[in-house]
């Protein structure tokens, strides 16, 4: 989910800044995948595990487990945001409390302008932080509920009262040190969990949520060794498997809940206790207990085996181009076998975000950390296919354009690293713009409806720290534009780089009034319009808001607040008729319609197909 500077808690997707959730780390050393290689390869290890990871029937009945009545998330990034408000609005007789160090973070969940976007979030916080009627009432009326979800800066307290704790905090690639560019960095983690593992009282059930290296529970459970001997905590992981932008769906509607613990009496009665949180919205069927080592990879897996079939159809997508074949044609016919499906067949110029890539990379580091050298080889292609269709199609543009860009205008259409986010993190648009201009072209252009203009400016100074100025305010050729006309207008070419519908050339199925009946703040609510709801008067913003200085509805993170807004899609043939002839659109998504295009005068080489020819 989102990103920058705003919002770099990112891979977890979880705090604006990596440090706003990091209590303790007294040099900022501690790097944890490496030292978890260490713990795996180290003799005994296995049998100083066996509590955590021996199989035992899940089958045998549990006693029932102590209800948990109180949460506390650490993390109020892209996932302990949401994953705390659902939780609070489905199970009312919990509170739940989400923990930041960043004050400016928690003044804003604590507003009227969240600092994150994500559809459907913003009505669900309302509900269970403000709560809903007069609750003050002896006898409170039909709906009404008391606020249960809390923001909050005083960690070590909230950590103290809360009978499980959440650590969503940011996992990223590590970018020095051993395992540089591989392994998973844990500052963030290590430092939540020692803070954990001090403030907890005794039987606190202490849950992963953020993505982690296969094993993480043990270094958990040998800070408990050392910091509380005798003190007796419970380590689950319960992965996320959110997706930025749908969030909230996702979370409402999860395809399965996945909690891993120990094969212990204890072990499972608190992943029981866990379940039943879940079990007050979700279908007994979905929630999936497992030993804590299985859900751990369980997490890592599910993304790299995503990213793979990313890679694999788009390295089909290479093929389709030198042969004739349609790729869309042939995700079509093989995503109609049953045992394949359809999703993620969707060919582009590469998956993007915070996640795929730094969860694959992970992955090969455990491989090859475990002396699994072939295996590390193999997930390591996956990213490697994943850089080749990008530059691939950097590169198509260039030579379609006579291999010269110099005195020409591109224009890029989209920014974030996909639609309906304004999430920046490994978008392949900025990879392109790179290589783009080394060509030295008179202008770059680009326009993103949901990116604020000013966040992707900065990305894009951030750019020129070392080298030439490259915004056209510096004396650069890259512009900015908060209007799609403008930033087409006198184009040589357009490269179509996320697939927001605004972009289609299509009419997009039922805009509105359908969206809005399955919107996940009506999901949320079994139907109910929150209209029709006694919302309580919600908190008014502090004098730094960034939303009421710009009176745009844009997030700190460069979100579009307006989803309730009617998407406006643009007017191809006022755009043609801005361009310059030979006018080219490149299609780095695979969603235009070529013939229309085409009819609009304007030639189409999309990823995939063979592209336009005299
Ligand atoms: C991903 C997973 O889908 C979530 O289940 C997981 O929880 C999350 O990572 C995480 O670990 O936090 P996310 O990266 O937010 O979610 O978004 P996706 O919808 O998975 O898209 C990833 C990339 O794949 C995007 O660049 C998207 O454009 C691309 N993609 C997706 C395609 O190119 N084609 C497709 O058919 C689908």
């Amino acid at each position: 989910m989102h990103s920058v500077a705003p919002t770099s808690i990112a891979d977890t997707h979880d705090s604006p800044d990596v440090s706003s959730t990091v209590l303790t780390t007294p040099d900022r050393s501690a790097s944890c995948s490496p030292a978890l290689d260490e713990k795996l390869n180290a003799p005994g290890s296995a049998s100083s595990n066996k509590s955590l990871h021996s199989s035992r029937s899940r089958e045998e009945p549990i006693s029932s487990p102590r209800p948990i009545r109180s949460i506390c998330c650490v993390g109020a990034g892209y996932v302990g945001g949401p994953t705390a408000a659902v939780l609070a609005l489905k199970n009312p007789a919990i509170k739940v409390t989400v923990v930041d160090r960043d004050e400016r973070r928690i003044r804003r969940w604590n507003s009227r302008h969240l600092p994150i976007y994500e559809p459907g979030l913003a009505e669900v916080v309302r509900i269970a932080r403000d709560g809903l009627g007069d609750v003050s009432k002896v006898e409170p009326q039909e709906g009404s509920r008391t606020p249960n979800l809390f923001f909050s800066t005083d960690v070590s307290r909230c950590i103290s009262e809360a009978d499980a704790v959440l650590i969503a905090v940011n996992t990223p690639t590590k970018m020095r040190g051993t395992g540089k560019g591989c392994a998973t960095d844990m500052t963030s983690f290590e430092a939540v969990a020692a803070e954990v593992v001090r403030h907890a009282r005794d039987g606190t059930i202490i849950v992963e949520k953020s993505t982690v290296p296969c094993r993480t529970a043990q270094m958990i459970q040998e800070m408990i060794h050392i910091q509380r001997p005798g003190a007796r905590f419970e380590i689950l992981s319960n992965p996320e498997f959110l997706a930025a932008g749908t969030a909230v769906q996702d979370l409402i509607c999860p395809d399965r809940i996945i909690i891993g613990s120990a094969p212990t009496p204890e072990g499972l009665e608190a992943a029981q206790a866990l379940a039943e949180v879940y079990a007050s919205w979700i279908e007994r069927s979905r929630i999936i207990t497992t030993n804590v080592w299985s859900s751990e990879l369980a997490k890592l897996v599910a993304n790299s085996m995503l990213a793979q079939r990313l890679s694999s159809i788009n390295s089909i997508s290479a093929l389709c181009e030198a042969t004739g074949a349609e790729v869309n044609e042939v995700s079509r016919a093989i995503g109609a076998d049953t045992r394949l499906g359809s999703k993620f067949l969707r060919a582009g110029i590469g998956f993007g975000g915070s996640c795929f890539k730094k969860d694959v990379l992970s992955l090969v580091y455990l491989a090859e950390s475990l002396g699994l050298y072939e295996v590390g080889a193999y997930w390591r292609q996956v990213v490697e296919m994943n850089e080749y269709q990008r530059d691939r199609f950097a590169a198509r543009v260039i030579k379609r354009l006579n291999s010269t860009l110099v005195t020409k205008k591109i224009c890029v259409l989209g920014y974030a690293f996909k639609k309906n986010t304004s999430d920046t993190r490994e978008a392949p648009a900025l990879e392109i713009i790179k290589t783009l201009l080394d060509e030295n072209p008179r202008e770059i252009a680009i326009f993103d409806p949901c990116c604020n203009p000013l966040v992707i400016e900065e990305e894009i100074r951030a750019l020129q720290k070392y080298g030439p100025p490259l915004l056209s305010d510096d004396g650069g050729c890259v512009k900015i534009y908060s209007d799609a006309y403008a930033a087409c207008a006198d184009s040589n070419a357009i490269l179509l780089v996320t697939e927001f519908d605004e972009f289609m050339n299509f009419p997009i199925p039922a805009a509105r009034p359908a969206a809005q009946a399955a919107s996940p703040a009506k999901t949320a609510l079994a139907g109910v319009e929150l209209s029709k709801l006694q919302l309580n008067e919600e908190p008014g913003c502090s004098l730094d808001c960034p939303d009421c200085q710009m009176g745009t509805g844009y997030g700190d993170d460069g979100a579009n607040d307006a989803d309730t807004l009617p998407k406006k899609q643009v007017d191809w043939a006022k755009i043609s008729s801005s361009m310059k002839s030979p006018k080219w659109l490149f299609d780095g998504r695979c969603v235009i319609d070529v013939p229309k295009m085409e009819a609009l005068g304007i030639r189409v080489e999309a990823i995939g197909s063979s592209g336009w020819s005299v």
